[in-house]
């Protein structure tokens, strides 16, 4: 089973980097950031698998799937939008710039970070699966250069299919501690405000220091980049999908997800325009 996945899953020789419509992307200075800050996250995630297989460790289901499947794919992603931002944008530098941020970005990733129970765990993944799917969803939909279309969408997959294995995990946990939906809510609110934070601002301060060294302390012209890349995310979004990915955890009966439906809308509104 396990290694029929694996030969199933996409290799970056795959993408045809040789199709890439140049004029369509190169001059997208907005683009360029939103490619190479999710390049520098994917290329850390071998930094946090650590900690949760630690934080899971004797639960073989989960510890296994997150070493060969979970983290490779992770790290797929990384290299893939690498060679990407190399086709479009071959003067930057790349390695040292990344180098930059993985020394701040090792500094975030600490055990006492995780839940505080493993279910809650589970939840928080399920949200930043949510947030990753999200991200490159809109990605692709905001841009008509096939490759990176492709490229997004392949990511984009990885990610519901990262989701739909902690979702399975979280709804094992849940059961053995008896979890209630009140602290699931919590969790997913938390984790949602969450989604923009500190990892993203490291990505960007970074590649904004090896793009445009001047204006790396320009703290306005940063806020400026990150709320442009945000409005890009936000207007290409399917909030339906993205709000039915965040409320499943709760497990509500249909009538009560229709009322909450119009809050919690609003709340992520109001997260993704900051
Ligand atoms: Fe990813
Ligand atoms: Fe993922």
């Amino acid at each position: 089973m396990a290694s029929q996945e694996a030969e199933q899953h996409w290799q970056i020789e795959d993408l045809d980097f040789s199709r890439i419509a140049l004029d369509k992307v190169r001059p997208d200075e907005n683009l360029f950031y939103l490619v190479t800050s999710a390049s520098f996250i994917e290329s850390g995630s071998d930094l946090y698998t650590q900690n949760l297989v630690d934080y899971f460790k004797g639960d073989d289901e989960v510890t296994d799937w997150l070493s060969n499947h979970w983290e490779l794919e992770e790290l797929q992603h990384g290299k893939a939008l690498r060679a990407y931002v190399r086709h479009v944008w071959p003067e930057f530098e790349w390695d040292t710039a990344y180098q930059g941020f993985l020394e701040e970005y090792a500094t975030y990733c600490k055990v006492e970070l995780l839940g505080p129970t493993r279910a809650l765990e589970m939840t928080a993944r399920c949200v930043v699966e949510t947030g990753t799917a999200t991200y490159y969803r809109a990605m692709a939909r905001s841009t008509d250069e096939p490759v990176l279309q492709d490229l997004a969408t392949r990511i984009a997959t990885d990610e519901v299919s990262h989701y739909k294995h902690f979702y399975r995990f979280f709804r094992r946990y849940r059961e053995q501690e008896r979890l209630s939906r009140f602290r699931v809510f919590g969790t997913i609110g938390r984790r949602t405000l969450e989604l923009k934070s500190e990892d993203a601002d490291c990505a960007i301060r970074h590649v904004v220091k090896a793009r445009s060294p001047e204006r790396a302390t320009d703290t306005a012209y940063v806020q400026a980049l990150s709320a442009r890349m945000n409005s890009t995310i936000r207007t290409n979004l399917s909030a339906a999908t993205t709000l039915k990915m965040l409320m499943r955890p709760l497990e509500l009966p249909a009538k009560v997800q229709t009322v909450i439906q119009y809050p919690i809308r609003q709340f992520m509104q109001h997260v993704f325009l900051r």
